[in-house]
């Protein structure tokens, strides 16, 4: 929706015209996938697709939020939030996390809307979260530190909402770069903002299915890395290298082993990715993150029908030099780095591959670098 729009709807909402607006990205890892939870890398980037807010502070602390794509809304006072299901934990989990790190609140009228399919694996959540931070911020002149907001956002989703994810989708909505992906180091919450290779466009490839419940398996995967990490002696696996897992390897559970030499590969895979974007070397970045998907196909088993379908197909297809799932896998969405000058060809062709293999509708788009939450211009 764009602003003008924006603006209009909170106008024929709330009377008046909004205060000011706001953003905060989805986002699209190309590599680094479920090393977070153990302080290991990830290389996402801030993408093109974005929850929008409209809003004007109140003198009260009432938050009247408007869920436009929901045809929804939720009043409630930003000193006493309460636990809700839907989209309304995520405003409620925010204040609760600003209120927590001693923030005082000021309430808000908003109208929102977003462009990030849910439940697709690009962070329609933490860029919700981030959005309403950044309302909160603006409404109650809140100091805007990026990366302090990325971890209060992730503990609100963390003991708010009850999923127990990483660092990886608050941090590049808040921090993301325009033009630039950015190699995160989990542990210290150090970025490094490396290019996309010249000549090549980062493609997602929507598989048209969306995960159910993985709250559990995405724990389950959690515990199963945590026992990895004990019984190999270090703190987290981060700290765990190929030797060390070939050494102490055979006492661990054959699940829990093909568990850790995911996450152990997958950091190396991301630091020599991060290498290869450095020398714009398009090719090596291609055969890492087609490598990261047959590891979390088959050492760590969050992939699914449908992303292995579209990868197989992406992979065949002209002008495409890797392509593997993204996020926390089953379903969802895929990601492709593709030749700039073949991406038409490379949809067209991808698209019908996939539709008549798997008879789902798929939305193939390629996507640009963007920056973290912030002002909403235009
Ligand atoms: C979800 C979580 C992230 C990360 C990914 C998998 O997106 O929110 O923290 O663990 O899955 O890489």
């Amino acid at each position: 929706m764009t602003p003008e729009r924006l603006r209009a709807a909170f106008e024929s909402r709330f009377g008046v015209p909004p205060d000011r607006l706001v953003r905060a990205p989805g986002r699209v890892n190309l590599i680094g996938e479920h090393t977070d939870t153990s302080d290991g890398f990830v290389l996402p980037m801030a993408i093109d697709r974005e929850v929008r807010v409209a809003l004007s502070p109140r003198e009260d602390a009432t938050v009247r939020l408007v869920a436009l794509d929901l045809d929804d809304e939720d009043t409630f006072d930003a000193t006493a939030p309460h636990r809700k299901n839907g989209w309304a934990s995520y405003p409620h989990g925010v204040a609760w996390a600003l209120a927590e790190e001693g923030h005082a609140l000021r309430g808000f009228d908003a109208v929102f809307t977003g462009d990030v399919p849910r439940g697709a694996g690009l962070s329609s959540s933490a860029a919700l979260e981030l959005a309403l931070a950044r309302a909160f911020a603006e409404a109650g002149d809140l100091p805007w530190d990026p990366k302090a907001m990325a971890v209060l956002c992730r503990r609100a989703e963390n003991a708010w909402v009850g999923v127990a994810s990483g660092i990886m989708d608050q941090l590049i909505g808040a921090c993301g770069e325009e033009g630039r992906a950015l190699r995160i180091d989990c542990r210290d919450l150090s970025t490094e903002a490396v290019p996309i290779p010249d000549g090549t466009r980062v493609v997602i490839l929507d598989t048209g299915t969306r995960r159910g419940l993985v709250g559990s398996a995405y724990n389950e995967r959690r515990a199963q890395v945590d026992a990895a990490a004990r019984g190999l002696g270090v703190a987290v696996l981060r700290d765990a290298t190929m030797d060390l897992l070939r050494d102490r390897g055979e006492a661990l559970d054959p699940t829990v082993y093909r568990r850790a030499r995911h996450v152990v590969s997958e950091n190396a895979r991301v630091h020599e990715a991060a290498d290869a974007m450095r020398r714009s070397d398009a090719a090596t970045l291609g055969r890492l993150m087609s490598a990261s998907h047959v590891s979390l196909r088959d050492d760590f088993e969050v992939s699914g029908p449908a992303l292995d379908t579209m990868v197989q197909i992406a992979r065949a297809a002209p002008g495409c030099h890797g392509a593997r799932m993204t996020g926390a896998g089953f379903a969802g969405c895929c990601v492709a780095l593709v030749a700039e000058d073949a991406v038409d060809a490379f949809v067209t062709e991808v698209d019908a591959r996939y539709c008549s293999a798997t008879g789902h509708e798929s939305a193939l788009y390629p996507v640009r670098a963007s920056a973290g939450a912030g002002p909403l211009t235009g």
